[in-house]
C-alpha cells in the first residue's frame, strides 16, 4: 500500500471535513485555530504534500517561493483567492484550486439579509430592544422599502445571479454591470450596463459581487458614490477592499448614503472605526458562507480537488 500523502490543514474545519481528511491523508490540523503567519506556516510545511488553506492565510509571493518542494497542491477553502499569488504558484509548479459553486446560495442569502437589515434598520431595532424599548410609535425607525426599487449588481457571476433571483421575489428591478453581457436565457430581463458609471445612477440598492483585483480595489469610491441616486443602500459581501471605507463612512455620516450592509472589511478582522459608531452601518463578521451545509461542502470540494490531483488527474477547480 502506498504511503499516505501528508496534508496541512491551516484552520479548524467542520468535523465531517476533518474526519474525511484524516481517513484519506496523514493530516495535520491547526488545533489552536490561530491564523498562521508566514513563519508559522512555513515551519509546518516540511515534507507536506498539500496545503488546505483558508482566506486567513497570506500565501503571497514570498511564502510561495519559500515553500518546500514537497508541496505540490494548495487547495483553498474559499471561492476567493486573492490571498494566493497564483503567478508565484505557477512558477513553482504548484497546483492551486478553489471552491466555486458551493457557497453561492449561502452568500446570496446573506446579501439579501444585509439589504433588508440595512434598509429596515434591523441593527438599530435590535439594539433598541436590548437598551429598553419604550413602545411602538408611528415614526419609529422608519426604513426604506425594498419592493419596487432598482437593484444594481456589480459582478453577475454565480452569486450575483443568485442575488438577482432572490431580489426578483422581493419585487426589485434588476440592473447589472459585468465584464460581458449575460446570455438572454440567464439574464431574465435584467438590464445590462456596459459601465459602472451607467449602472450607479439607477442603483437605489447597490450590491457588490466582483472579485478583488487591482481593477476593483476601491471601486466604490467618493466619485462613484456621488453617482448613486439620493439615499441609496450599499451592500458588500464580496471583499472589503472593493469599497473605499473612508468615502463610504463619510457618505453614511452625511446621509448621502442611507445605509450600508457589510459582511466584509478591508483589513478584517479590524474594522474602520467610523463604521462602529455609525447607526446606519449594519455589520456582520464575514458570515457569507457560514452555514454547516456550505462549510462542509467547501471542505469536501477542497478534498475532492486534492484526491483527484493525487490520483494524477486534473483537479476540477484548478485556478493555477
Ligand atoms: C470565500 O469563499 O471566498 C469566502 O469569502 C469565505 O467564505
Amino acid at each position: 500500500m502506498s504511503e499516505q500523502k501528508k496534508i496541512l490543514i491551516t484552520r479548524q474545519l467542520p468535523d465531517a471535513v476533518t474526519d474525511r481528511a484524516r481517513a484519506s491523508y496523514a493530516a495535520t490540523v491547526n488545533a489552536a485555530d490561530d491564523p498562521y503567519d508566514a513563519e508559522a506556516m512555513l515551519a509546518r510545511c516540511d515534507g507536506v504534500d498539500g496545503l488546505l488553506c483558508t482566506i486567513t492565510n497570506d500565501l503571497g509571493r514570498d511564502v510561495i517561493m519559500a515553500l518546500p518542494d514537497s508541496v505540490r497542491i494548495i487547495a483553498t477553502f474559499s471561492v476567493g483567492y486573492e490571498h494566493i499569488d497564483l503567478a508565484a504558484a505557477r512558477q513553482r509548479g504548484i497546483v492551486v484550486t478553489n471552491t466555486p459553486g458551493v457557497l453561492t446560495d449561502a452568500t446570496a442569502d446573506i446579501a439579501l439579509l444585509l439589504m433588508l437589515g440595512a434598509a429596515r434598520r434591523v441593527g438599530e431595532g435590535a439594539r433598541m430592544i436590548r437598551d429598553g424599548w419604550t413602545g411602538w410609535t408611528p415614526t419609529q425607525l422608519m426604513g426604506i422599502e425594498v419592493s419596487g426599487k432598482r437593484l444594481g449588481i456589480v459582478g453577475m457571476g454565480d452569486i450575483g445571479r443568485a442575488v438577482a433571483t432572490r431580489a426578483r421575489a422581493f419585487g426589485m428591478e434588476i440592473h447589472y454591470h459585468n465584464r460581458s453581457r449575460l446570455d438572454g436565457a440567464i439574464e431574465h430581463g435584467a438590464v445590462f450596463h456596459e459601465t459602472l458609471e451607467s449602472l450607479l445612477p439607477v442603483s437605489d440598492f447597490l450590491s457588490l459581487h466582483c472579485p478583488l483585483t487591482s481593477e476593483t480595489r476601491h471601486l466604490l469610491n467618493e466619485q462613484r458614490i456621488a453617482l448613486l441616486p439620493p439615499r441609496p443602500v450599499v451592500v458588500n459581501t464580496a471583499r472589503g477592499p472593493v469599497v473605499d471605507d473612508q468615502a463610504l463612512i463619510a457618505a453614511l455620516k452625511s446621509g448621502r448614503v442611507a445605509a450600508a450592509g457589510l459582511d466584509v472589511f478591508e483589513g478584517e478582522p479590524n474594522i474602520a472605526a467610523g463604521y462602529l459608531d455609525c447607526p446606519t452601518a449594519f455589520l456582520l463578521p464575514h458570515l457569507g458562507s457560514a452555514t454547516l451545509e456550505t462549510r462542509n461542502a467547501m471542505g469536501f470540494t477542497a478534498l475532492d480537488n486534492m484526491d483527484v490531483f493525487f490520483a494524477g488527474k486534473e483537479p476540477p477547480n484548478r485556478i493555477a
